[in-house]
């Protein structure tokens, strides 16, 4: 059996996991995110906790295949530098790669994390049987990654599916991107926890929206059809570009379920070019909290 250590790196928490080639979690960390120290601080922290778990385990450093890492993005995957994440915010130009490597001397790589979710779902999820798909995270941030040919699309320098930062309509405001309206700022689960929050008046999280949604809020129903209707959107043009078997949607904001996965098929079978792909199916994500982690690992693999 072969093992490698993923690490998925998030705005809020830093996953850090033992996985089999099979994709089973051996043994799981997290460590919050904490944009007030420096990234090299962080990544030292990441180290400790990769010790920890290899001294936890009946393995060592020689047993693995190598390190992979999950970032929000931009980034340079071959460069193995994340750039200029906008829900990383200090984190410009940071040489994680390559510091990764120098501590433990294996293959250390990068990837963007909504592609390594993606390959996560194409080898143990939803994927599993298909050769086109294109998976969708619906978190703090919006991202995507394409499988095309049962392959993960990367683009020129692994940046490709950063369909959060499509522009929707620029009147509604600031990204943290630094452009104007674009997907993530009005359908990410921050964006829907803030939104909604103002329009009720009080401090919601992401969920307690959704829970006054489904209740028929008078003034929360008709933003979040919005949301689902911008979502439907981004669904639609991610069909006609790539021409997918099927969208897998991650993310904490897909736990809302049957609403957001009926608006969705409902808007596609409406409002894509083909008729197959105004039949393409909307099907949640199958490993949800360990994608990230997975989809790291098996960069290795
Ligand atoms: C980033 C993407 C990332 C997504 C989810 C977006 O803000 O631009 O690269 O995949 O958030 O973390
Ligand atoms: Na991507
Ligand atoms: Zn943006």
């Amino acid at each position: 059996m072969e093992y490698s250590i993923g690490v998925d790196i998030g705005g809020t928490k830093v996953a850090i996991a033992l996985v089999s080639a099979e994709g089973e979690v051996i043994e799981k960390s997290i460590i919050p995110t904490d944009l007030s120290i420096k990234p090299f601080e962080m990544i030292k922290r990441i180290i400790a906790k990769v010790e920890v778990i290899l001294h936890n385990s009946p393995l060592s450093i020689v047993d693995l295949k190598g390190i992979g890492i999950g970032a929000p993005g931009p980034l340079d995957s071959k460069l193995g530098v994340i750039t200029c994440p906008p829900n990383l915010r200090n984190w410009v130009n940071i040489p994680i790669v390559e510091q990764i490597k120098n501590h433990f001397l294996i293959p250390v790589l990068l990837e963007n994390d909504a592609n390594a979710a993606a390959l996560a779902e194409k080898r143990f999820g939803a994927g599993k049987e298909n050769s086109n798909f294109a998976y969708v995270t619906i978190s703090t941030g919006i991202g995507a990654g394409f499988i095309v040919d049962n392959q993960i699309l990367s683009g020129s320098y692994g940046n490709a599916g950063e369909i959060g930062h499509t522009v929707i309509d620029p009147s509604f405001g600031k990204c943290s991107c630094g452009q104007y309206g674009c997907l993530e700022f009005i359908a990410s689960g921050t964006a829907i926890a803030k939104k909604g929050s103002e329009i009720a008046g009080v401090v919601l999280s992401t969920k307690q929206v959704f829970d006054l949604y489904k209740e028929g809020h008078p003034k929360i129903t008709p933003f979040i059809e919005t949301v689902f209707r911008t979502l439907g959107v981004a669904c639609v043009s991610i069909i006609n570009s790539f021409d997918p078997e099927k969208i897998v949607i991650g993310g904490g904001v897909s736990k809302v379920g049957t609403p957001l996965f009926d608006a969705l098929t409902d808007y596609v079978s409406k409002f894509a070019l083909s008729p197959a792909g105004r039949e393409t199916k909307i099907v949640p994500a199958e490993l949800n909290q360990n994608a990230g982690v997975v989809g790291a690992a098996s960069l290795c693999f």
